[in-house]
């Protein structure tokens, strides 16, 4: 036997003195004696880059996760040289690094915080198998500190206590310990002493994280490859380190068409055409709102993508505007895996162009998916890219397919023991040519972007609308996301919770569970509870793997179909109110769902709940996901909230007893909140919206609205086409005031606001509009209290006598 002694003595290896510092512009670098170079740039006052190498010189400087769009450019930027340490100091942080041993604190510029700070500090170990090293970071884990984010982790939102890997693969039927599954997003928030960060770690190699697991006071991270190279962002707000890192990562460049926010029905796999037919027309019977339909992959021609079964499917594009005509947006699927076969023209064009990723030695990379044997286009070449988004023109253009999903995009490769492509396959990484090892992670991304552009091109006027399996920080800008193949149990609903809040605080807030579960199937029960859940998640969409009977609204009995249409109905009220959510998520980057720890941090209470979580701003929803209940616990935060059902009002900052049985569930309503509405439709545009309702719910003081509204599609809005409009909310004991500043220039449809009254606690004597008196005679009190006003007021005014009651 040899032994390797240069193994034996593989450890860990950590930089030296520091022995040079120098500045350019924003970036400063920090030289230790043994090679070792920290580049650290200001990006913005509260976002700093930690960049290191240790062989005295950097590499391309390249990522798929940072937008062109992110904000930078900073305040204030003073470097001081102490005595043990450099000291860089910013609007909103000082940061220390050590002379001695480069280590990092960073504190809080203005109350002196300590909010993060090195343990080990950056370190490595050289990797002997592939070379470069295996880079590693290790932080102080503080004393109550939590953490959140990471993705789709099916586990326990808070992540303290446990460790994680991020390797994005093909996970039929996971579970709740199964990591890593289908996304990898190394991105995650700290919160201690009242405060939060962030940390990104933009390294695409295989990384681990480490929560205060292997010892109770570190927490790190470290990646197989690449270099360490990771963001720091300061709130305090945990919501604004959320924005930060959506900022830097890219928020979704266009707002999805209204109609992406309708309700999807799915299953492997409706065919032929009279199945989707009859599909289809079953909700309009049945009266429930949907607004997409779902082709799976039995519409192809043996699995080829971009070709059709003509026998299943005779004529596409008439079947397509059928459906269009009663209200149904087709959305199809497309793998990478493209089958090897010289008379698919896809595949010869691929061939004949070099498109195929290789193996190092040369060969194509082989590997059977759903068609058979396959090689897959290496999406991270530019021009592939630009090739496969030019094959959507016939589906799109042509056919007038309105959404993509792009599935098994990890890539996953069957029959396989990694499920994935071998570690030596070559990929271009846009110029920068690497192994798998670097380029798996980004995969299915570059997949999806392509598929973006595709869409982009060819739906236009209208907004491109994708879907994707496999995602890296950053694939939000592109596409929509699922959970992957998850199972009809009732431990897959908590699930599912967990993962859609997960990804929103994970910067990827368009994001959805298959709805009744993949994998088996459902009781009616646990498919009205998920679809109960289902009308608050961003993407909304039954799926199923087809193998285990029907998942439809009506394939349960009768009940289920009326409360699950209740559901769906309340969903398409709320469109609305959701829409304005998505713009300001698409403008500012902020999450649509807030788990309560990130929508009130200071309330130690909330840093471990998991199943309460506010829909936008101002709707508090909590999933029932036990069976047999008639109701649940729940903690409901500090304030005061309508139950949506009763308008009873109750006081938060406790954990309380809410009634829901199967025909309900826990839903609140933020005291001060106005809530638009639309009218109930079974379709996103099926009617003309003249009005729009106005919840309004009562408080004594002051509460802020928003209404966004703009054609539901197309691009129009990028052009200052769109109408905002900012509703402040002023509540006495004997009156309501309530103004309204518009921006924008779009027309609206509606003209007028039917304004509703929730929870006044007097009796209307006068109303007033815009300081003229109105007859307000239809105005019932105690019933539903409602006045209907013009669009473009600016002041009403509500005055009242204490009711005697
Ligand atoms: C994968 C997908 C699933 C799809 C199936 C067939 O399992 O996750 O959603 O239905 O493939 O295409």
């Amino acid at each position: 036997m040899i032994v390797n002694t240069e193994l034996e003595n593989k450890g860990n290896l950590f930089p030296s003195k520091i022995i040079d510092f120098k500045k350019n512009v924003d970036k400063l670098y920090f030289t230790a004696n043994n090679d070792v170079i920290l580049q650290l740039t200001v990006v913005r006052d509260s976002l700093l880059r930690f960049r290191y190498t240790t062989v005295g010189n950097f590499d391309n400087d390249f990522s798929y996760a940072i937008t062109k769009y992110a904000s930078n450019g900073y305040n204030k930027l003073e470097i001081e040289e102490k005595k043990e340490f450099f000291e860089v100091s910013t609007s909103k942080l000082r940061c220390e690094i050590s002379k001695e041993d480069m280590r990092v604190s960073i504190y809080d510029a203005k109350d002196g915080t300590l909010i993060n700070q090195d343990e080990s500090g950056f370190h490595w170990e050289e990797s002997y198998e592939f070379g470069g090293n295996i880079v590693k970071m290790s932080k102080v884990s503080n004393d109550g500190e939590s953490y959140y984010g990471l993705g789709d982790k099916p586990n326990h939102l808070n992540l303290k206590g446990k460790r994680y890997n991020n390797w994005v693969t093909d996970s039929y039927a996971y579970g709740k310990d199964t990591d890593p599954i289908y996304k990898t997003i190394p991105f995650y928030t700290g919160l201690h002493h009242g405060k939060a960060y962030g940390i990104f770690f933009d390294n695409t190699f295989k990384s681990s994280f480490d929560f205060a697991h292997e010892r109770r006071n570190v927490t790190s991270f470290w990646a197989q490859g690449g270099e360490m190279n990771y963001y720091f962002f300061y709130g305090p707000k945990m919501n604004d380190v959320v924005e930060s890192y959506t900022d830097l990562t890219g928020k979704p460049h266009d707002l999805p068409p209204l109609w992406a926010l309708g309700f999807h029905q799915c299953k492997w796999s409706y065919y032929p055409e009279a199945k989707v037919k009859e599909i289809t027309s079953t909700f309009r019977k049945l009266k429930i709102p949907c607004d997409a339909i779902y082709l799976d992959i039995d519409y192809m021609e043996g699995f080829r993508c971009f070709t059709w079964n003509k026998d299943y499917f005779p004529d596409p594009k008439r079947m397509v505007k059928e459906l269009m005509d009663n209200g149904f947006k087709t959305v199809a699927i497309i793998d990478p895996g493209i089958k090897i076969d010289k008379d698919y023209s896809v595949f010869k064009e691929a061939l004949e162009n070099d498109y195929f990723c290789k193996r190092a030695d040369g060969d194509y990379m082989k590997g059977k998916v759903w068609p058979g044997e396959c090689y897959f286009p290496d999406f991270t070449n530019p021009e592939v890219r630009e090739w496969w988004s030019g094959l959507f023109k016939e589906l799109i253009e042509d056919i007038g397919i309105k959404g993509v999903w792009n599935d098994m995009n990890e890539p996953a490769v069957m029959e396989v023991p990694n499920k994935t492509f071998p570690d030596d396959v070559r990929h271009d990484y846009d110029g920068n040519p690497c192994s798998h090892r670097k380029a798996h992670n980004i995969y299915g991304m570059q997949m999806a972007r392509a598929t973006y552009q595709g869409l982009k091109k060819y739906s236009y006027p209208k907004r491109p609308f994708v879907i994707t399996r496999a995602a890296y920080s950053g694939t939000q800008r592109y596409s929509s996301t699922w959970t992957g193949d998850n199972v009809a149990t009732w431990e897959h609903l908590w699930i599912a919770n967990i993962q859609a809040q997960r990804m929103a605080m994970s910067g990827f807030s368009f994001a959805g569970s298959d709805i009744g579960g993949f994998a088996e199937q459902p009781q009616g029960e646990l498919f009205t509870r998920w679809i109960q859940l289902g009308i608050f998640h961003p993407f909304f969409r039954v799926h199923s793997s087809g193998d285990h009977g029907d998942q439809e609204p009506w394939a349960f009995d009768e009940d289920v179909t009326d409360i699950v249409r209740k559901f769906i109905e309340i969903r398409y009220q709320l469109l609305p109110y959701l829409y304005t959510a998505f713009w300001n998520y698409a403008d500012h980057g902020t999450p649509l769902l807030k788990s309560l720890v990130l929508f009130d941090q200071d309330d130690v209470q909330t840093h471990y709940r998991t199943d309460e979580f506010i829909f936008g701003e101002q709707i508090l929803a909590c999933p029932v996901i036990e069976p047999n209940a008639k109701g649940r616990r729940m903690y409901v935060p500090k304030g005061n909230w309508f139950n949506f059902w009763t308008d009873e009002v109750v006081k938060g900052g406790k954990e309380m007893w809410v009634d829901a049985d199967i025909n309900s569930m826990p839903i609140f309503v933020k005291e001060g909140a106005i809530i638009p509405k639309y009218p109930i439709q079974q379709y996103v545009g099926e009617k003309e919206i003249t009005e729009i309702t106005l919840d309004v719910y009562y408080k004594k003081g002051k509460e802020d609205s928003e209404l966004y509204s703009d054609a539901n599609d197309g691009f129009d809005y990028k052009k200052g086409r769109y109408s905002l409009r900012n509703f402040t909310l002023r509540g006495k004991s004997n009156e309501l005031i309530i103004n309204q500043y518009k921006e924008g220039k779009f027309m609206t449809t509606y003209e007028t606001f039917k304004i509703q009254f929730h929870g006044l606690p007097f009796d209307i004597v006068e109303v007033q509009l815009d300081n003229e008196k109105i007859d307000h005679k239809s105005l019932k009190v105690n019933d539903i209290t409602s006045i209907i006003v013009d669009k473009n007021f600016s002041e009403l005014h509500i005055l009242g006598i204490k009711s005697k009651a």
